[in-house]
């Protein structure tokens, strides 16, 4: 599951170097750049995904690659959970998120810290709920993230992953994967001048395996009840899967 193979790096294959360069230099303009780009269903994408994670008052949710916080943030305001952890392995990304956390009064603790998501420094059975949007795919290494994940969620916790997928009907396949060639770069390269970054997106997308092939490393990796729900036409998919 390693992205270098034969010591070579695929297209849209994630290398810890390029993602952290790739979000370090987007961050200012990141939220932007979702709103435009998604006409702002990502935030209908991680409100679905806070109601599959069924957080309650007492749980205890590890949000990683957690980015500018917006998952984060919807589980503060819709799933009122006893705390999150708010984590990312670039400081400028989470600097946002404290911004909007700033803002928040409510029931929710939440807090942050600058952690990779492939080697957690938490005690084992430490989480009820351990999420991660849109961050899955740029893990060069997915099975030590899920079996990091698993050592960290109490027994029965469940890991939710919000993340591209494949669309099932071929027509519409078509006209996104066109949308993703064309628009995806266009629109990145106009808020940050940063064409390149928004091409590895693209190729990212695309490299990333389907719903089934998704469900089935993560079986492998131990998690039960593995199930998923497709969102927007499977655009997105979010992965349920139990400790
Ligand atoms: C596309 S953003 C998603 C952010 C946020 N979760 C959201 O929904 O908008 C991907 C994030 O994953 C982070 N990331 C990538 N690899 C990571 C790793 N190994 N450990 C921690 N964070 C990582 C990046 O820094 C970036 O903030």
């Amino acid at each position: 599951m390693s992205s270098q193979e034969n010591g070579a790096t695929r297209p849209g294959a994630p290398t810890t170097d390029r993602v952290k360069h790739i979000f370090s230099t987007i961050a200012p303009s990141y939220d932007m750049f979702n709103a435009l780009s998604s006409f702002g269903i990502d935030r209908l994408w991680r409100r679905a995904t806070v109601r599959l994670a069924g957080p309650d008052s007492a749980s205890a949710v590890l949000d990683l690659a957690a980015g500018t916080g917006d998952l984060t943030m919807a589980f503060a305001r819709l799933g009122k959970p006893a705390s999150v952890l708010s984590t990312d392995f670039v400081p400028e990304m989470l600097e946002v998120g404290k911004r909007k956390a700033a803002r928040y009064s409510g029931p929710t603790t939440i807090d942050f810290a600058v952690v990779d998501a492939q080697a957690l420094p938490f005690g084992d059975a430490s989480f009820d709920i351990v999420t991660i949007a849109f961050g899955v795919r740029n893990l060069p290494e997915r099975d030590r993230n899920f079996a990091e994940v698993r050592r960290v969620l109490k027994p029965g916790g469940r890991y939710v992953i919000l993340e591209f997928s494949t669309p099932a009907l071929a027509p519409f396949r078509v006209l996104y994967h066109f949308y993703l060639k064309t628009v995806i770069p266009f629109l990145g390269g106009l808020l940050t001048k940063d064409r390149a970054s928004f091409q590895y997106l693209n190729d990212s997308i695309r490299a990333f395996p389907p719903q089934a092939a998704l469900a089935d490393e993560l079986r492998a990796a131990g998690f039960k009840r593995v199930s998923w729900r497709n969102l927007t036409f499977g655009i997105v998919a979010v992965h349920l899967a139990e400790a």
